[in-house]
């Protein structure tokens, strides 16, 4: 028996494919997977590479234990570095690219030391998934937009649809096994087409919408430049879909914005979110901001601190530039110093802890309903729950309301969340 503990960094789509790579592990009996690196025989590190930071956080946690374990890279580091891992780290047992997560076994078992060609990977239907009541699942692969910034369509690879049968057959898998919600997983889900049944990514909601026993669902994340007023529409009509859109408006200057090759002009931008706010009302709407891009003067800065003060997102994520090899940025220099990056970036991280402040503050007295999740880990005599709009609400109650929707009525800010009562 092979202990195996799996170790995620980046983003949700990296969750699931680390859920995906364990529920693989647990079908093969030669498996156990387990919690901590001193228990473990192999150490699978899952990467991400949006940034310079996130990869040598990820190298000092591989030269920890390269020496002692049997550690396996995956992810998009791997897509990224290659081969060149292994001139850091002799030691390796192995890396594993982003369209080869599902051959994780024949990896272990046959000590392949790289795999990091295949066009698209062999989603596993069926897999031991975590007991819970919300869920994750991919449903398109890669990145055609190309943003001048950004390394994803580089390690992720071209965009490619999963079949619609094939995503509906998994969450009705997830629903029988107890799941409640899912979220729907992919860079760019606006922009999801099936070919095979012609299906684009409101119609696949709808699909989606129509299975028993699904009481929720959620998606992330949405470019501003597809996001379509059949979407808006599909997501006010359906009650099962939470009202949350995130779209990363990442700068509020129009040169930056075409320098980043967004596609989108910020007046087109606010249109949008103008759009959905009035079409529904408590729509929740956060964004990505991201500072220091290359060219970026004050002037630009502080169009997106307007931008930032004049739509009053929800909430916000907040990132310095860091340049990418091979991305078309690298080539415009890296002009922003540092310390004036990290003055901009602390800023919006304030501005954007008060607006958020006052809308939640907003919500106060507000009575809706949310969807039970689990117990709190952090006070075991309370209920996590999520409202329709996608807040977070503690409440004391039975923990037999686990994965029903009760009414709630939100009392207390605590920081981003919400004490509340069961109605
Ligand atoms: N597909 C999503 C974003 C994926 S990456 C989208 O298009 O919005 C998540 C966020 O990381 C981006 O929105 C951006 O703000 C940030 N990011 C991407 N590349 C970056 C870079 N080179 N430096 C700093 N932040 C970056
Ligand atoms: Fe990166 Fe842009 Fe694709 Fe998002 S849409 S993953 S930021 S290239
Ligand atoms: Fe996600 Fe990071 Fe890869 S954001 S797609 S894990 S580069």
């Amino acid at each position: 028996m092979q202990r195996i503990f799996i170790r995620t960094f980046g983003c949700q789509m990296n969750e699931y494919d680390s859920e995906r790579m364990a529920g693989i592990l647990l079908k093969d009996k030669d498996f156990s997977i387990v919690n901590s690196e001193e228990e473990a025989d192999f150490i699978i590190v899952n990467t991400c590479s949006v940034r310079q930071h996130a990869e040598n956080r990820e190298l000092s946690y591989i030269a920890k234990y390269v020496k002692n374990k049997k550690v396996i890279v995956a992810g998009c580091m791997a897509q990224n570095l290659k081969e060149e891992l292994f001139k850091l780290y002799p030691d390796l047992y192995a890396i594993l690219g982003t369209s080869n997560f599902s051959k994780i076994v024949d990896v272990i078992k046959n000590n392949k030391k790289i795999l990091l060609d295949g066009e698209f990977d062999i989603y596993e239907r069926k897999f031991q998934r975590p007991k819970r009541i919300d869920g994750l699942i991919t449903i398109m692969q890669g990145c055609n937009n190309f943003c001048s910034y950004c390394i994803v369509p580089y390690v992720r690879g071209r965009e490619k649809s999963r079949e619609v049968n094939d995503i509906v057959k998994e969450i009705e898998d997830m629903v029988k096994q107890g799941y409640k919600e899912v979220m729907l997983l992919g860079q760019n889900v606006n922009s999801y087409y099936d070919e095979k049944t012609k299906t684009n990514f409101p119609q696949l909601l709808q699909k989606i919408h129509n299975i028993e026993g699904l009481l929720r669902i959620k998606f992330m994340t949405s470019h501003p430049k597809d996001l379509t007023n059949e979407l808006i529409e599909t997501v006010k009509k359906g009650e099962k879909f939470v009202k949350h859109f995130h779209l990363p408006v990442q700068s509020g200057s129009n040169k930056i914005l075409k320098l980043m090759n967004r596609k989108y002009t910020k007046e087109e931008y606010i249109e949008k979110i103008e759009k959905i706010r009035s079409e529904i009302p408590f729509a929740n709407i956060t964004t990505d901001i991201l500072v220091g891009f290359p060219g970026e003067e004050e002037k630009d800065f502080l169009e997106t601190v307007d931008i930032i003060n004049k739509l009053k997102f929800d909430d916000a994520f907040s990132f310095k530039y860091s340049v990418r090899k091979g991305t078309q940025a690298e080539k415009y220099g890296d002009t922003v110093k540092e310390k004036e990056k990290l003055r901009r970036l602390n800023y919006v991280i304030e501005l954007q802890k008060k607006i958020s402040y006052d809308i939640n503050k907003s919500y106060i007295g507000f009575e809706t309903e949310g969807l039970v999740y689990e117990i709190s880990y952090k006070r075991k005599n309370e209920l996590k729950t999520g409202t329709i709009n996608n807040k977070k609400v503690f409440i004391k109650g039975d923990k037999n309301l686990i994965g029903k929707i009760v009414k709630v009525k939100l009392l207390e800010l605590r920081g981003s969340s919400f004490a509340g009562i069961l109605l």
